[in-house]
């Protein structure tokens, strides 16, 4: 594909209503713009598993170049992609897998890490013996399988640390919020409570200040997302322990995507990194990503300004053109 060609990416996204998915799509239109031939089309699935099996269907029926998509859920969404593929249409799995491999490329964290990192935390911190609560991601979705697995991977080789209990939540807080509220009024205060994601975690910590425990339990979340709702500054606000980075990956899914549409070589697993913000860090990470964010801000004005003037040398030209033929 050389640079003047037209390229359209499709990109399905699991859902539009939280700031992570939404500061995603906002990197991958940053990314796309920078590129006058890429047009990007983003469709929100809404949750609706069906609704992305259709969207998916749209996809290949109008040929688009490249399928991006962040699966609801694997087993639902394996055959579809596997179709696309079948059609000649590469496609770029983010943040949640399908079932198997046959797809071009994936691109985002390692999720078991995202859960080993939450359990050495713990695990720094055991001397007698300590409770712990797991909240889970939605059953079905790739990260929430993988973080359980590197949390247990770690946590179940010290017989020190118990399980107090685990709870099915489907990302939301409103899915974990009863059934904490019945498991912890049975416990009492656990010592830990590890939440698949920051929303979640605030949830929990919502609901442990309802019962008036909030200050004997230690809350581990996941996401880190930067602003005044974000992961970062609850751990600032002392809400959270600790939040485990997990980028949205939406720049490099661009870069990747256009890569594989120029023919070159690109890994099946882009691995983004992780890491752990806790109060030590929290300070630098907000500096950090609230300079990217501006840089960002910088492009988009800059992308926007360019434009301006295209069109107005367009519409110029064009009244030169119009005075030349009079
Ligand atoms: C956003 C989200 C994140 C979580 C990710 C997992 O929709 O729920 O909070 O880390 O999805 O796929």
């Amino acid at each position: 594909q050389t640079e003047e060609e037209e390229v359209r990416i499709g990109f399905s996204q699991a859902m539009l209503n939280d700031e992570w998915r939404q500061s995603m799509n906002n990197a991958m239109e940053v990314q796309a713009s920078l590129y006058p031939n890429v047009t990007l089309s983003i469709s929100n699935a809404n949750y609706n598993v069906q609704q992305q099996i259709a969207q998916l269907k749209e996809f290949i029926s109008d040929s688009v170049d490249i399928i991006i998509v962040s699966p609801i859920q694997s087993k639902p969404i394996t055959p579809i992609v596997e179709e696309a593929m079948n059609a000649g249409i590469p496609v770029l799995v983010v943040d949640r897998k399908t079932d198997n491999q046959k797809y071009t490329a994936y691109v985002g964290a390692d999720n078991i890490e995202v859960g080993r990192n939450a359990a050495k935390i713990i695990v720094s911190n055991v001397q007698d013996s300590l409770s712990v609560i797991e909240i889970r991601g939605l059953a079905g979705s790739s990260p929430a399988d993988e973080r359980s697995l590197g949390f247990h991977q770690i946590l179940d080789k010290f017989p020190k640390i118990k399980f107090a209990g685990t709870i099915e939540g489907d990302w939301e807080k409103e899915s974990i919020t009863e059934s904490l509220r019945e498991l912890l009024s049975r416990t009492g205060p656990v010592d830990y409570i590890f939440a698949h994601n920051d929303r979640m975690a605030k949830g929990a910590w919502e609901e442990a200040r309802n019962l008036g425990m909030e200050g004997h339990i230690k809350i581990i979340g996941v996401d880190g997302l930067n602003g005044p709702n974000g992961g970062i500054q609850l751990v600032k606000d002392g809400v959270l322990n600790a939040t485990i980075l997990y980028p949205t990956g939406g720049a490099e899914a661009i870069k990747i995507a256009l890569k594989i549409l120029n023919a070159e070589v690109v890994p099946t697993n882009n691995i983004l990194s992780t890491t752990v913000i806790d109060q030590f860090n929290a300070d630098i990470m907000q500096n950090q990503f609230s300079k990217i964010n501006e840089q960002q801000g910088l492009i988009e004005s800059q992308i926007s300004a360019i434009k301006r003037q295209e069109q107005l040398y367009y519409s110029q030209n064009n009244i030169l053109k119009i005075i030349i033929i009079f």
